[in-house]
Formats: C-alpha cells, sequence, structure tokens
C-alpha cells in the first residue's frame, strides 16, 4: 500500500511537472510578492536533496535552474530518433551515458572550461551513475569537526536507503559483456587481492576489487532525479524554475535578501525575495557556478572581485566597500586521471557509441520493451574498478581507485584509468574572466612529490599484477617505458589528466578566510562574514576523497540540510 500511494504521488508529479516544463519555456518576469524561506540554487548532486529535506521541514522552497529538463519524467525532451514515441530521453539511457562526449550541445556548461552538465539535474543527470559509499577516510582525513565519518552515519544510511545502488543495472540480474571484467578480475584475484561488493564494504580499499556499483534503478539512470526530486515535487511549497540564470545573490552587508535572476530560453527575470527576517540562500551551482555567484556578489579575494567590476556586471555591482575578502577559487581539486591502456585476446568491444544512431535492433528491443541488455549498462562498460592505498614519504596514505572500461585502440582493449583520491596534496586555482567565464587557471594536478611518487608506485604495483597474465599486452605505456617516464610524460593538464570531479572552492573549516584562514564556509556551510548565505555542493569539500564524488555530494547535503534546519531562525 505505502509503495502504490508513493508510486501514485510521482505519477501525479510527473505529469505536473511536464506540463510546468512546457510553461517555463518564455521568459516571465518575477512577481514581488512572493518569496520563499530558501532559495536554491542549483539542481545538482547538492542542491535536489537539499530542495527536499527543507520542503519536508514545511519549509517554502524555489529551486533555480539554469538549464532545461534532462530526464522524461521532468518533461526533457533530448533523445535519439530510436527513443521516439518512449518517455525516455538520451539522460535516462545509461547506455547513452557517453553522448555527452560526442554532443554536448545544450547539455554542458557554456560558461566553464571543463565538462559539466548545466540541465536539470547537473552532474547527475549527465553523469555515469557510478555510486559509491565513502571510506571513513574520505571525511576524516579531510573534514573538520561535525563532519567526520562518525557524523556522517545518519545521512549515509539515508542517502543509501533511498539510492542503494546496483552491481547488476540490467533489471533481469545479468551482467552483459562481461569478458573485460572476468580478464582483469580475474588477473587480480590471481595476484591475491580481494573481491568485495563495493558498497557493503566501503573500508576495504586495499588490493580489493570489484563491479561498478551505479545509481542506476529499474534500467534507468534513477538517482537524486528519479528520488529526492520526485518527493520534493510532491509538496505544495516546492516551486522548481528551470531556465533561470542566478546572477547575483542581493545582498545588504551580511544579509541576502534576494536573488537576481535572468532568463535563460525561457525561465524568469527579475529579482526574487527570500522571506524577510527569517528566509535564507543556498548556492549549489557547483565548484564553478558556485564560487561564480559568490563573486557576482561581491565575495572573493580583491583579484576576482576587481575582474567582475571591470566586466558587464561592473555598473550594478555591489560597492566595494561592501566587499567581503575570502579566498573563493583557491583549493581547487580533481581526481587525477592517469590512463593506461592494455588489450588481451577475450576483451569484446560493444559499440555504444554506435547505439546513439544505430542500436543493434535486437538490444534496442530489449532495452526498450524490459529494460535488459547493454543499453541498460553505462557506456562504454564500466569495469572492474579496483583499489590500492599506499603510504608515502611522508606519512600520508593516499588511496588509488582504477576504473576500467571496454574501449581503446583496439577492439581487444581496455582503458584504465587510475585515480589519486584521498591524501592527495595537490591543489590548484579556478578564477573568472572580464567575459564572466570561469576558467582552471592552476591545475590541481600532481603538484607535490609525495602525490607523484605515490602515482607511479600505484601503477608499478599494477604492471606487476598484470605481467604474468597470458595474453596480456600493454599498449599504453609501451613496455620500453618506466613508470616514471610514463607519468612524467603525461601533462598534468585538464585535457589529459581531468577527471570532472571538481571540488574544493569554498572549502569548509573553522579557520575564517577573511582574517588569513583558508576556509569560506563556516561548520554550518554559511558563508563567512555573512547572515544567512550558505554553500552545499562540492565546492566545500576541503579535500579530494577516494571515488567518485556525487554520492558523498548527497551526504553532504543530507548533512548540511540538518544543520541548516537545527540554526537558530
Ligand atoms: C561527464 C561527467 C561524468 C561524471 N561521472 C560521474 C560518475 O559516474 N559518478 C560520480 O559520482 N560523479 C561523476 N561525475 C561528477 C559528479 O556528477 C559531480 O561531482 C556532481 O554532480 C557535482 O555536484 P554539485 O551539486 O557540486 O554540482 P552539479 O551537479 O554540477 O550541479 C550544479 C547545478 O547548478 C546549475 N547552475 C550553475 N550555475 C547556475 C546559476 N548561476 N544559476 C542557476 N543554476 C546554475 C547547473 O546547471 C547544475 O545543474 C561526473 C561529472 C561529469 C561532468
Ligand atoms: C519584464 O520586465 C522588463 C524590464 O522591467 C520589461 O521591459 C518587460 O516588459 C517585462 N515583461 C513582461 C512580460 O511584463
Ligand atoms: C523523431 O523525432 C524528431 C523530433 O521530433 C524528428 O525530427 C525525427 O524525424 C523523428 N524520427 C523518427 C524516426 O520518427
Ligand atoms: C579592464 O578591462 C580592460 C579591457 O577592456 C583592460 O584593458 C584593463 O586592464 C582592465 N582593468 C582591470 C583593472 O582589470
Ligand atoms: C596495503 O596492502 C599492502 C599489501 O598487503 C600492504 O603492504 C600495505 O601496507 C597496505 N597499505 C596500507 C596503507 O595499509
Ligand atoms: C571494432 O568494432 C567495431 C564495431 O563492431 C567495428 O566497426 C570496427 O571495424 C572494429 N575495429 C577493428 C579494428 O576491428
Ligand atoms: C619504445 O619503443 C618504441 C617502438 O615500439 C619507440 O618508438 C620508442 O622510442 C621507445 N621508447 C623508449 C623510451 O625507449
Ligand atoms: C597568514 O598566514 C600565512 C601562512 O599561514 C602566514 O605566513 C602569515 O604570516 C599570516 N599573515 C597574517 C597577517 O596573519
Amino acid at each position: 500500500m505505502h509503495i502504490t500511494s508513493k508510486a501514485a504521488v510521482a505519477t501525479a508529479a510527473a505529469s505536473f511537472w511536464v506540463q510546468l516544463a512546457a510553461a517555463q519555456a518564455t521568459c516571465s518576469n518575477v512577481t514581488a510578492e512572493k518569496t520563499y524561506d530558501y532559495i536554491i540554487v542549483g539542481s545538482g548532486a547538492g542542491g535536489i536533496p537539499l530542495a527536499d529535506r527543507l520542503s519536508e521541514a514545511g519549509k517554502t522552497v524555489l529551486l533555480i535552474e539554469k538549464g532545461p529538463p534532462s530526464t522524461g519524467r521532468w518533461g526533457g525532451t533530448m533523445k535519439p530518433d530510436w527513443l521516439n514515441g518512449t518517455s525516455l530521453t538520451r539522460f535516462d539511457v545509461p547506455g547513452l551515458c557517453n553522448q555527452i562526449w560526442a554532443d554536448p550541445t545544450g547539455v554542458s556548461c557554456t560558461d566553464v572550461d571543463q565538462m559539466a552538465g548545466c540541465v536539470l539535474g547537473g552532474g547527475t543527470a549527465v553523469n555515469a551513475g557510478l555510486w559509491w559509499k565513502p571510506h571513513p577516510e574520505d571525511w576524516d582525513v579531510n573534514f573538520p569537526t561535525g563532519w567526520q565519518s562518525k557524523d556522517l552515519v545518519e545521512a549515509t544510511g539515508k542517502v543509501f536507503g533511498r539510492i542503494p545502488g546496483t552491481i547488476a543495472p540490467s533489471v533481469d540480474g545479468v551482467r552483459y559483456l562481461s569478458q573485460g571484467f572476468d580478464m582483469l578480475g580475474g588477473s587480480l584475484k590471481a595476484a591475491g587481492w580481494e573481491y568485495v561488493v563495493a558498497n557493503n564494504n566501503p573500508e576495504k580499499k586495499n588490493r580489493t576489487y570489484g563491479h561498478s556499483t551505479f545509481m542506476y534503478s529499474g534500467g534507468e539512470r534513477g538517482g537524486p532525479l528519479a528520488t529526492y526530486l520526485v518527493n520534493a515535487a510532491s509538496r505544495p511549497s516546492f516551486t522548481l524554475w528551470t531556465h533561470t540564470i542566478a546572477k547575483r545573490v542581493v545582498r545588504t552587508g551580511g544579509l541576502a535578501t534576494g536573488v537576481e535572476v535572468e532568463c535563460n530560453g525561457g525561465g524568469h527575470a527579475g529579482v526574487v525575495s527570500v522571506t524577510p527576517k527569517t528566509g535564507r540562500v543556498i548556492l549549489a551551482a557547483g565548484s564553478f557556478g558556485s564560487a561564480k555567484l559568490l563573486w557576482r556578489s561581491g565575495i572573493g579575494t580583491v583579484d576576482q572581485l576587481n575582474i567582475v567590476k571591470n566586466s558587464t556586471d561592473g555598473p550594478t555591482m555591489i560597492s566595494s566597500d561592501q566587499w567581503i575578502n575570502l579566498p573563493v577559487g583557491y583549493n581547487l581539486n580533481d581526481h587525477v586521471g592517469t590512463d593506461i591502456e592494455i588489450s588481451h585476446p577475450d576483451v569484446v568491444f560493444y559499440d555504444y557509441y554506435g547505439a546513439w544512431k544505430n542500436p543493434i535492433p535486437e538490444d534496442k528491443e530489449k532495452y526498450l520493451s524490459a529494460r535488459i541488455g547493454p543499453l541498460a549498462q553505462a557506456a562504454p562498460n564500466i569495469g572492474p574498478i579496483f583499489w590500492e592505498t599506499i603510504k608515502g614519504a611522508d606519512g600520508v596514505n593516499r588511496h588509488f581507485h582504477w576504473q576500467s572500461r571496454v574501449e581503446g585502440t583496439l577492439n581487444t582493449s581496455m582503458t584504465v584509468t587510475q585515480y589519486l583520491g584521498t591524501g592527495s596534496t595537490s591543489r590548484g586555482r579556478l578564477t573568472i574572466t572580464r567575459q564572466l567565464n570561469t576558467i582552471v587557471s592552476t591545475p590541481p594536478y600532481l603538484r607535490t612529490d609525495n602525490d607523484k611518487a605515490a602515482v607511479v608506485q600505484s601503477l608499478i604495483n599494477l604492471q606487476k599484477v598484470l605481467a604474468p597474465v597470458q595474453g596480456l599486452s600493454w599498449i599504453t605505456p609501451k613496455p620500453n617505458v618506466t613508470a616514471e617516464q610514463f607519468i612524467a610524460s603525461v601533462p598534468a593538464i585538464p585535457a589529459r589528466r581531468g577527471s570532472n570531479h571538481w571540488t574544493g572552492t569554498a572549502k569548509i573549516g573553522t579557520d575564517d578566510g577573511r582574517t588569513n584562514g583558508t576556509a569560506v564556509v563556516d561548520l554550518n556551510t554559511k558563508v563567512y562574514g555573512t547572515e544567512n548565505l550558505f554553500v552545499v555542493d562540492a565546492s566545500i569539500f576541503p579535500g579530494m576523497i577516494t571515488a567518485n564524488p556525487s554520492a558523498a555530494i548527497v551526504i553532504v547535503s543530507e548533512h548540511a540540510a540538518k544543520k541548516i534546519l537545527a540554526l537558530p531562525a
């Protein structure tokens, strides 16, 4: 009965929001009368769970998203011809997730020099759906008091209760095209590495391997768009504006009174206000978007604020005597990624890229009729995933996560990306240009000797694991190139090392950035120097965690919602 009523709510919400999406295709001016207890900017991994938890607590909530709807449930329309006549879009079908790289038009952010999703759901609409429960050290090494693994048990339980993840996304429970997994997993096993179901054993991250875990559900994308947002949308206290760009936070000193918005091919324009005295603004626009909004609102270091002052924003920017000096854009991080390529005669390539125009008819049929087969799995056949922890000369444990996929220069190739996560000590910097685009001006990759040494050691360890494997050949690096030579030869720039896992531009901490500290937000995620402005997304991560970040960001959002609701009005 419970399940039936939930499903009914979801269906009602879906048709309501599909109509709303159509209505939002025209630009309309904000009406002054309506105010909100919470205005949340950005509908990604950080923003959507907040919208649910705050509306659940009886608050009126406005969620502002610059992009269009994405998945079919929300009225999204982007799809290949073979999905015509179905409610599915390119965002729903796991086997089409890589289309973001083939055709990002209208999907990726245009004000960022990296790949990021600017549609409803943000990264959770465009990503590969990898969904990992964090290792305890992800919190304990990186995060401050109140954000340790013991503090996050409740939030983690809530997130994984709602989005458990799966290691068998096809609804028949079969893993299709598992030759790559079998070959590489078998090699790791032979070398003594332990097979784990990763999300049942989040603490086992040293010489372990497993099937990839995805947030997919029912053979479709799932995740926050299919859970938290559905719940939020069922409440009259919740409002969603798509196609609407937040330009800046409107504030008087430290008091945010509202958000100035602009239409983006539809949506809303004007100034939307928070409830007088008690209302709050929460930025959840991602590591690039939230930093940009802070800068445009006169919050950041003087050099960046002067760039905004000298842009088209200049004439209407908040005056410099109101600027709040905080290290926004510093502490930028991303997994440093290093790709290797191997080939083995057992490995079988599946043409996920070709499935956009010409899916194999039988696979298309199986997917459309029952959500089974290769198209229910993430392109391009991801797995195995494996982990190792290496202690550096500086005494720091560095966590490695290797992610394999079946693609490369041969049809028997696998490309395996090594990511350095928890323990990495390198950081970069994000800045803004006069055109108001954010750029990675200092890439965060391999800037310390101990990070480099660990990356080399981890590759040497993998070479040893794979040395005895019959029939396996190394394509990159070539056998005559040492691990040191190879790591040194790959430029430490986003185009070669980037992982799309950007974090850190508005760090959480107790050392107030206004007085020479490194933190932009306090332990309640409130921006230092403000009364009611918050940041809750990947921006606040102090350091890089082990696995792909979306689940950790949702956990952070759950925890932040609880902290924010507990603050005195
Ligand atoms: C191609 C790709 C693949 C990835 N694969 C994985 C994966 O498999 N697993 C995983 O865990 N992680 C993956 N990630 C990373 C993960 O998706 C992100 O880390 C996560 O979504 C970040 O969450 P966020 O809330 O900080 O920001 P986002 O999810 O980026 O959300 C920010 C939202 O704010 C909106 N916005 C920005 N500025 C404004 C503004 N001014 N006004 C209104 N709205 C605004 C954006 O449109 C966006 O919807 C991937 C990322 C990419 C790009
Ligand atoms: C919206 O506001 C702008 C600027 O104030 C004005 O020019 C425009 O006519 C308004 N549009 C509508 C539909 O009211
Ligand atoms: C699918 O729909 C699109 C957009 O409406 C249309 O251009 C295309 O011709 C359709 N394709 C088929 C095979 O019906
Ligand atoms: C402002 O922009 C102009 C280019 O239009 C440039 O010449 C000038 O140096 C900039 N000033 C500052 C303070 O950045
Ligand atoms: C990881 O496991 C290896 C092999 O058992 C061990 O030598 C190493 O010390 C472990 N790393 C850490 C950080 O515990
Ligand atoms: C690899 O497979 C694809 C799709 O099956 C095919 O088009 C291509 O010719 C193959 N390439 C090689 C090098 O065999
Ligand atoms: C390794 O061998 C390739 C040919 O397979 C050659 O082109 C390359 O220069 C060699 N590299 C080193 C470092 O010896
Ligand atoms: C600011 O911090 C740096 C580094 O911790 C230190 O060297 C410097 O003296 C500090 N400056 C002030 C004004 O406290």
